[in-house]
């Protein structure tokens, strides 16, 4: 285990299963019908192209990054677009794979920014769910788990753009961002 990291909540083998009964499901829910994934970056990258691998439909990748105006730490709702999608969405099945969802401001931005672009329509799923931190009114088709409100790092989530890169999903010891 990484020295800053005080415990491992989701181990590489927990992941990968909670992957891959989603990606059965997402695959039974558009069977037959072209679906777009699109990833938040930084963070989705790894959950992204391991969702991608366990759906068995024809699904095509686009990826958008923002950036949160305000405190670091925390989102402030009000987002700016950094890396707009390469591809039109209009007419097409929409599902925004994200990392955390932790306010849900973020995640409520760029929903509405995409349903204006005239998508058949849009969906969340979401690896983790922050307990008891949604601020916004956000309805995630797919969640893959509830983690304890505490800064978690790993899996492609980071702290300062460190442990992305760590195989499991664990808590960052607080004596690193204090
Ligand atoms: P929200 O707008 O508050 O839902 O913020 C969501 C974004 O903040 C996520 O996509 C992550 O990039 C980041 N985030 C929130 N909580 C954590 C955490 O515990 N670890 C790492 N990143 C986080
Ligand atoms: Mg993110």
């Amino acid at each position: 285990m990484h020295k800053d990291v005080t415990r491992i909540l989701f181990t590489e083998e927990e992941i990968a299963a909670i992957v891959k009964d989603m990606g059965a499901q997402i695959s039974k829910d558009y069977a037959c019908k072209s679906l777009l994934l699109v990833s938040v970056l930084k963070g989705a990258f790894v959950f992204m192209s391991d969702l991608a691998r366990t759906i068995d439909c024809d699904v095509e990748v686009d990826f958008m990054e923002v950036s949160s105006y305000g405190a670091e730490a925390k989102s402030s709702g009000v987002v700016r677009i950094i890396k707009d999608l390469e591809t039109s969405i209009e007419g097409r099945h929409v599902l925004i794979v994200e990392d955390i969802l932790d306010s849900g401001l973020t995640l409520k931005y760029i929903s509405k920014n995409l349903k204006s672009r005239g998508p058949l329509s849009v969906e969340v799923a979401t690896l983790l769910l922050k307990q008891g931190k949604q601020q916004a009114d956000i309805e995630c088709k797919y969640i893959g788990c509830v983690c304890p409100d505490e800064f978690v790092v790993g899996y492609g989530l980071d702290y300062a753009e460190k442990y992305r890169n760590l195989p499991y999903i664990g808590v960052l010891d607080p004596r690193v961002y204090s």
